[in-house]
């Protein structure tokens, strides 16, 4: 079984959400994987109560403040995302910690916020074009990762997406080699941090310009649990593709 997640980044809005959803028809895809969308906090109710929703297709949250409640003009919080109908949540996407500057203590803090609430962390970690030829993978991903297990070893669930920053929105994608050798060092530490029982529990999924043309081939790579899909998770038949091409 895979995960099969789409981001939605800041695209589709209530009635393109909705319409995603009534030209996605999950019925007819393999049924054995397991499949996540997170759409923008503007469409995160109206696709979780939506009768055109598969109600295989679970819903995510993209971002949350740290703090429960508070004057925090323009945020929601971890409790309000799942009230209105998220069960997972992203947490240090590269866009949250490139674009808009969040630390790895601020996404520490997140993963706290968010095991207090009941959400499914999926934590994203990944280095820069700049960290990789400086030959800085490991220790990146490590300090991402890392940041977080403490909090995460008291949650029920998690996932980890493993998306090098460079592949993001690029059309470049990692071989299934980089691949496997990121992944290969998250696992490894996993099974350190929580014992192999546990952490054989963690899918760690691939992100960065997954596209139905090779999804099949990063989803075949040794250590690849799944996918986050971003652009190609926009298009429902796309979307399907990708889904058809885990198997
Ligand atoms: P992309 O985005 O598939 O558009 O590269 C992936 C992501 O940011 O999760």
């Amino acid at each position: 079984m895979a995960v099969i997640a789409g981001n939605w980044k800041m695209h589709h809005g209530p009635t393109e959400a909705l319409n995603f959803f009534s030209e996605f028809e999950a019925g007819a895809l393999p049924s054995t994987h397991e499949l996540i969308v997170f759409p923008p906090i503007a469409s995160l109710h109206a696709v979780a109560t939506s009768e055109q929703r598969d109600s295989r297709v679970q819903i995510g949250v993209q971002n949350v403040h740290w703090e429960d409640s508070g004057a925090f003009t323009g945020e929601i919080s971890a409790h309000m995302a799942k009230d209105a109908g998220a069960t997972f949540a992203l947490v240090g996407h590269s866009e949250r910690r490139h674009v808009f500057g969040e630390t790895v203590m601020q996404t520490n803090l997140k993963v706290d916020v968010l095991i207090r609430a009941g959400l499914v962390p999926v934590l994203c970690v990944g280095e820069t074009i700049q960290e990789r030829q400086a030959g800085l993978v490991e220790e990146v991903i490590l300090r991402q990762l890392d940041g977080a297990l403490a909090s995460l070893r008291s949650a029920p669930r998690f996932l980890v997406a493993y998306e090098p920053v460079w592949a993001i929105g690029t059309g470049e994608t990692a071989t299934s080699a980089d691949a496997t050798s990121a992944h290969g060092t998250l696992r490894r530490r996993l099974e350190h941090a929580m014992g192999m029982v546990q952490a054989a529990q963690i899918p760690i999924l691939y992100g960065g310009s997954v596209k139905p043309e090779n999804a099949a081939d990063l989803m075949d790579a040794p250590g690849v649990d799944g996918v986050l899909v971003g652009g190609a998770s926009l298009d429902a038949t796309s979307f399907g593709e990708i889904v058809v091409a885990a198997g």
